[in-house]
């Protein structure tokens, strides 16, 4: 968990899983640095850097900030369509800014009192420039003087500025960002300063950044009254790094308190003593001892906090620990220009305060499957891209909270953070929620995947990047497995996409490869085993409380990630016929399906026969092409290296000593539109589409994986005569005898009866599960209505009814969320239905829906999870797809009141609603 000083203590999860936001607990030490940017897109060879550039006329806008989301698709655009087909090149950022530091004014009053020096001035006096992620080749400067250049767009990273500031004056950071060498990624990968960025303002001694490591030892689990998995003694050992940045030795105390998920107090740690040397580090390692600790797990995520004090005697005495006393959190996020830091007054000397979340769990991964807190446990996790649809790349935490509830009320346990670091509030949310993550750091090593893209920067940075991206990290209790790639060509001998396109890329890394690519059989480690070896070892030095794994195409023994032996866990790509010789191939290993599916769909659309399967794209150095450019959401459409979704859930339950499986996808994501090429130029993958509506398989995994009941019948009853497709839909047909196959997922129940215009059409069952996870029947079409009816021991459980919807008649809006906070992030996701006269939603429709909002609000995107719409995702207006779409508003920061969102659409009804717009900030009365 990325360890915070003081900061986002507690993202609260308001209101259940469906109406939640999240509030951060800011501290005076660390604050989000996103407001009042100036913003050019530029020329290569622009200079903008320098401290006397004029950039009144630039844009202002706040960050985090995505351009190529801005833009539109096409086909010329160089990131092709694997990349989204929007914009890259190169943007320049700019902030000026000054310090309202205690510094500045206790020197100040000094000077007007005649003296040299402030007397004890309980200063800040190291400042901290933090990027939780810039797409990419970012350059920093400082007052005109540059820190650096990072080229990983997916690392966090960071600068201590304190030697370029001006503490009484203006202050301008200038950061130029090149995403322009394209094609560099096979996803849509965003561009500009897509995440947040921090201030963070220190005493000269302090905590140093991850400086903080939590290992915890849970011993004696056994359950609670209230049937909670609890350990009756748990050890935390915390090892803390301390900095001075002073030009003397400063001897420092470390303590630390844990609070239980209620707050309340739950232990402290001895004092430690430790003496740092100037500009250097140096650590304390302690332990704390708890009794009946709630343990983490997805069905009860529990969270402790650790707050670790630094405490430090400007003369290098330590009078004993008192907590400092924060005068007020003045630093309002209202100060655009201005950067406040309030002060602390160091009663004993100076201090410092950080603080980490703790969730303690003990996990095992065996060969015979996985354990948490001695229960076992299979993740049913998803594969996710960090776009969120419409807002491109940028990080918002009510887009990430929306698709983790969703994935959670379907059952979804577990997030792989493909192929890339993920944002820290990702992590964050992961631990909250109850997800099992499997962190990865890289898509690509030496070998390249693209003609620009990571491998070109791979031998001189691998290290660093792997070595920030395991320290941020650690402490998250979410994290269970380390990914040191995916899919990497080192697997194979001379394996080479250099001279390739990037969409044919894409396919060839699953369309096979020969045996003579292998390793061989005498012993000698290839040198793609001693670099996998390598990086797994950087790994285990920094963590050794977690196995590391990759995500593997090639199954054989001989890859030479295998080969390596440094592997923990086998993790297998696809490839479940060769699931069955895991065991005899790899004795005594754990094994994970690190991705598995790949099967397509586009909400909506359908295509018969339902028990035809259609494995698309039929090869991969061949364009594929269809008219519809769309894929069929009955289950029966995939890629030829992959599989359906309910193969994949089989094989886990007829196995239960495969640990997990990651989905590829949970959403849908910009860029990689297999099968198609232009004009489609997003996924087909997800479980939800890119406007994160639910497509059928959604309910598959909600009967298969929770206990809520599911009878979900499926397709629509608008066929024939009565189809009605609006423009840009691609119809489903009839078969030629005038039949169409209904599909039903269900559980809790034996069987399922289907009613056509009231006929039965008798009950089926889907036994014990082990042929298909469906049921479905072939029936003549007759427009009026369907209705399934599920039966447990004769009793209904549930019931499912469509009818043949009329013409397009009016607009409905549904918020996802009723309100909205008023600080400037928070969003309302309103989705949009095209409905008949009685309510019906039309399911062929594509009206175009046009939005109006007035009040403390604006619309930041809209969609409709069409992967070939070339409509923008930030405008007011967007057609509907199979008959919705959606808008998302942004409340204002700092404006309460009632924002009224309006919709219309030519010859139909339109819609209004209002959402509160709620300020919680300070100052503001709540
Ligand atoms: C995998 C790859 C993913 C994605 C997927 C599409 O091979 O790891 O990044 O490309 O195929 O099926």
């Amino acid at each position: 968990m990325k360890t915070k000083r003081n900061s986002m203590k507690r993202l609260l999860i308001l209101v259940a899983w469906t109406v939640c936001v999240a509030v951060y607990a800011q501290d005076m030490n660390r604050q989000l640095f996103n407001d009042g940017w100036r913003f050019l897109l530029a020329d290569k060879t622009a200079d903008y850097s320098g401290t006397n550039v004029d950039d009144s006329a630039w844009r202002t806008l706040d960050l985090p900030h995505d351009w190529a989301v801005e833009g539109d698709f096409s086909q010329d655009n160089p990131s092709g369509t694997g990349g989204g087909a929007l914009p890259g090149g190169v943007g320049w950022y700019r902030k000026t800014f000054t310090l309202d530091n205690n510094e500045g004014k206790a020197s100040q009053k000094a000077k007007e009192n005649g003296k040299k020096k402030a007397k004890n001035p309980k200063e800040f006096k190291y400042f901290r420039l933090d990027f939780d992620g810039v797409y990419m080749n970012a350059t920093v400067w400082v007052n005109g003087h540059k820190l650096g250049t990072r080229p990983y767009g997916y690392i966090s990273f960071g600068y201590d500025i304190t030697p370029y500031l001006h503490l009484d004056g203006e202050n301008t950071v200038a950061v130029r960002v090149d995403n322009s060498d394209q094609p560099n990624s096979r996803w849509y990968s965003g561009c500009g300063i897509y995440r947040n960025v921090w201030l963070t303002a220190l005493p000269q001694l302090h905590v140093d950044t991850n400086g903080v490591y939590v290992t915890t030892s849970v011993n004696g689990i056994t359950t609670d009254k209230n049937g909670e998995s609890i350990s009756t003694r748990t050890t935390l050992t915390v090892r803390t790094t301390v900095r001075n940045e002073g030009e003397k030795p400063r001897k420092a105390k470390v303590v630390h308190y844990m609070h239980d998920p209620q707050d309340k107090y739950a232990a402290k740690s001895d004092y430690a003593f430790v003496t740092v040397p100037p500009h250097d580090t140096a650590s304390v390692v302690q332990t704390l001892t708890l009794s009946d600790v709630l343990l983490w797990s997805p069905e009860s995520p529990h969270l402790y906090s650790l707050t670790t004090n630094v405490i430090g005697n400007s003369g290098g005495v330590v009078n004993g620990a008192k907590t400092a006393v924060i005068n007020g959190l003045g630093m309002s996020l209202a100060l655009l220009t201005g950067v406040g830091f309030v002060g602390v007054s160091f009663k004993d000397g100076y201090h410092d305060i950080y603080h980490t979340p703790i969730g303690f769990r003990r996990f095992a991964f065996t060969d015979k499957g996985l354990t948490l807190n001695d229960k076992p446990l299979q993740i049913q996790g998803v594969c996710n891209h960090h776009d969120l649809g419409c807002l491109g790349a940028v990080v918002n935490t009510t887009g990430m909270i929306r698709q983790l509830t969703k994935l959670k009320e379907i059952g979804i346990n577990g997030i792989r953070c493909s192929h890339n670091p993920p944002s820290p509030e990702l992590l964050q949310l992961c631990d909250e929620m109850g997800f099992i993550v499997m962190d990865e750091s890289f898509d690509m090593w030496r070998k390249k995947k693209t003609a620009n893209d990571y491998a070109k920067y791979f031998n001189e940075w691998h290290e660093r990047d792997l070595r920030d991206f395991v320290l941020r990290d650690r402490n998250h209790p979410s994290i269970l497995l380390w990914s040191i790639g995916n899919e990497v060509l080192e697997q194979w001998s001379h394996a080479d996409a250099d001279t390739l396109s990037l969409e044919e890329a894409n396919l060839i890394l699953n369309f096979g490869h020969s045996a003579d690519q292998l390793a061989k059989e005498d012993g000698e480690m290839s040198v793609n085993s001693l670099l996998t070896k390598k990086l797994a070892d950087m790994v285990r030095q920094l963590d050794s409380t977690r196995p590391i794994t990759a995500g593997c195409n090639e199954p054989a023994p001989g890859n030479h990630l295998f080969r390596s032996g440094a592997l923990d866990v086998i993790g297998y790509n696809y490839h479940n016929p060769n699931v069955a010789d895991v065991h005899k191939n790899f004795p005594g290993k754990p094994f994970i399906i690190t991705e598995s599916n790949s099967a397509l769909m586009t909400r909506g659309y359908y295509r018969m026969p339902s028990d035809y399967k259609y494995m698309w794209p039929e090869r991969w150095d061949k364009p594929f092409a269809d008219p519809t450019y769309s894929c069929s959401s009955y289950e029966n459409c995939h890629a030829p290296w992959g599989n359906t979704h309910e193969e994949t859930l089989l094989l886990m339950k007829r196995n239960p000593w495969i640990t997990g499986q990651y989905v590829w996808t949970g959403f849908d994501y910009i860029g990689e539109p297999t099968p198609y090429g232009w004009p489609a130029r997003s996924s087909y993958f997800g479980i939800f589409d890119l406007a994160g509506f639910p497509k059928d398989v959604a309910y598959l995994y909600k009967a298969e994986l929770t206990n809520d009941t599911v009878l979900h019948l499926f397709p629509h009853w608008n066929w024939g005569e009565e189809t009605y497709a609006g423009e840009g839909i691609a119809p489903s047909l009839l078969d030629e005898n005038g039949m169409v196959d209904l599909w039903a997922y269900y559980n809790n129940a034996d069987e399922v009866e289907l009613f056509v215009n009231g006929e039965s059409q008798g009950r089926k069952s889907k036994g014990d599960g082990l042929d298909s996870l469906h049921v479905w029947w072939r029936v003549k079409y007759a427009p009026g209505e369907i209705r399934a009816v599920s039966y447990k021991g004769g009793t209904i459980v549930a019931e499912a009814v469509r009818k043949t919807a009329g013409r397009p008649d009016h607009v409905v809006l549904v918020p996802e969320k009723k309100q909205i906070f008023a600080d400037g992030r928070d969003l309302s996701y309103v989705d949009v239905y095209v409905c008949d006269k009685d309510g019906n939603i039309c399911p062929n429709a594509s009206n175009l829906v046009k939005f109006s909002v007035s009040g403390p609000a604006k619309v930041v995107g809209v969609d409709n999870g069409s992967p070939i719409s070339l409509e923008r995702f930030q405008a007011t207006q967007r057609r509907a797809f199979y008959g919705s779409c959606l808008v998302v508003l942004q409340g204002k920061r700092g404006e309460a009141g009632k924002a009224t969102l309006t919709a219309t659409s030519d010859g139909l009804q339109g819609s209004t609603i209002e959402l509160p717009c709620i300020d919680l900030s300070e100052g503001s009365g709540k």
